[in-house]
This record gives C-alpha cells, sequence and structure tokens, in this order.
C-alpha cells in the first residue's frame, strides 16, 4: 500500500562514523525516503558528501528511495555520476544550472526522477516553467547549507501556491518541503499542502527513530 505521506530523512545530521547502521535504523523505523543533501562549499557555504558515499549506503537502503538534493554549481556533470551510484530522484536548484531544461532532460534519460529545489528567495516561475518535466518539488523552508535552522513561517503560503501549481497542471508531482520541520509544526506544512517531509535534526538528535517517526504519522493521521 503507497503510504499518503512520505517521511525523508536527511542523513545530514546522523553520524557519519557509522553511516550504513543510521540508514538502517532510519529504514526500519519506517522512512520512506533517504534525503541525500550534497553540497559544494560553492553554490552553499558547506561541504558534504557525494556520489561515493551515496553508492556505500544504497545496499542499506531496500526499499527506500534514495532522494538526492544537489547543492552545488555546477549540476550537469554530476547527473551522471549520482544515477551511477544509485540515486532514485535528483533535484538541483535551478540557479545553479544554466539550462534547467537541459538538467532536467539529463535526470529523466537516466530514468530518474527529477525535481527542482526552491530557495525561500526564489520565486515559483521557475516551478510554472518546467512543470511539465519535473515528478518533485523541493520547497525550501530554510536557506540551504546547514541542518538545525527555524523553518521560515512565511514559506508556508508559498507551499500554498505550490499545491495550487500542481493541482491545476493535473501532474503527480511530490511536493517536498526541507528544513526546520519538526513534530511542532508538520501540521501546518501538511494542511498547506504538502505531502513529503525532510526532517534532519528532528528525527536523528532523538534517542528512538522508531518512536519519532510513528509519532509524526500519528500528527499526519490527525491533520
Ligand atoms: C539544508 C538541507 C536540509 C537539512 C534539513 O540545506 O537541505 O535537508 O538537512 O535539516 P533540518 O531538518 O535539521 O532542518
Ligand atoms: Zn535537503
Amino acid at each position: 500500500m503507497t503510504k499518503p505521506y512520505i517521511i525523508a530523512p536527511s542523513i545530514l545530521s546522523a553520524d557519519f562514523a557509522r553511516l550504513g547502521e543510521e540508514v538502517t535504523k532510519v529504514i526500519d523505523a519506517g522512512a520512506d525516503f533517504i534525503h541525500f543533501d550534497v553540497m559544494d562549499n560553492h553554490y552553499v557555504p558547506n561541504l558534504t558528501f557525494g556520489p561515493m558515499v551515496c553508492k556505500a549506503i544504497k545496499p542499506y537502503c531496500k526499499n527506500a528511495l534514495i532522494d538526492v538534493h544537489l547543492m552545488i554549481i555546477p549540476v550537469d556533470s554530476m547527473i551522471n555520476e549520482f544515477a551511477k551510484a544509485g540515486a532514485d530522484i535528483i533535484v538541483f536548484h535551478p540557479e545553479a544550472s544554466l539550462h534547467v531544461h537541459r538538467s532536467l532532460n539529463l535526470i529523466k534519460d537516466q530514468g530518474l526522477k527529477a525535481g527542482l529545489a526552491i530557495n525561500p528567495g526564489t520565486p515559483l516561475s521557475y516551478i510554472e516553467a518546467n512543470i511539465n518535466q519535473i515528478d518533485m518539488i523541493l520547497l525550501m523552508s530554510v536557506n540551504p547549507g546547514f541542518g538545525g535552522q527555524s523553518f521560515i513561517p512565511g514559506i508556508i503560503e508559498k507551499i500554498h501556491q505550490t499545491r495550487i501549481l500542481i493541482d491545476k497542471s493535473g501532474r503527480d508531482i511530490i511536493l517536498e518541503v526541507d528544513g526546520g520541520i519538526k513534530i511542532d509544526n508538520i501540521a501546518d506544512v501538511v494542511r498547506a499542502g504538502a505531502n513529503a517531509f525532510v526532517m534532519g535534526s528532528a528525527i536523528f538528535n532523538t534517542p528512538d527513530y522508531s518512536q519519532t517517526i510513528s509519532n509524526l504519522r500519528n500528527t499526519l493521521a490527525k491533520t
């Protein structure tokens, strides 16, 4: 049965020295996606991991999809590398690509789901212009670069607007929100129209991932 809501733990807040074990634990706890935050100290002021680490965690991901969030510039040269490394979904920031349509095509040509990531200061016109090519929209509710930041309240209205665009398109597009989501604001995020939730610190900084994810699902079910 397809779950109506997608929980996507970001391994940015996991223990990097025990990454395989962390991925196993969070998947056994009920994660749907493994959110993989790629940062290059150029597009964002931080540096994380690349395709080699994606390939290393792939065998631990079981049925969970690897949701690669590229915060890198340029984009195109890395798409093939992440496809080979086992990515299932690749999302990039349109400002980081000179030719957004071409980058989306490169992802689709690999047989993967493609998406655009929209920063708090980025207009939704990028979504309108590319809606027929995308499978997922990642709306940032913090400025990209770091885990553990606070949710920007104004993004709730942007989620509403994005939901309207998706419904108008008639296409089956995942609306994922990323940054500062916690047990006490996830209800607002789902009510605004999101159906996928990236969470780093709110999952990995808790002692029992199963308990945390089941609390989140209970909150979603009651909303
Ligand atoms: C930030 C990343 C997020 C981040 C979310 O640039 O894209 O995925 O890990 O972390 P939390 O849930 O702690 O805000
Ligand atoms: Zn992310």
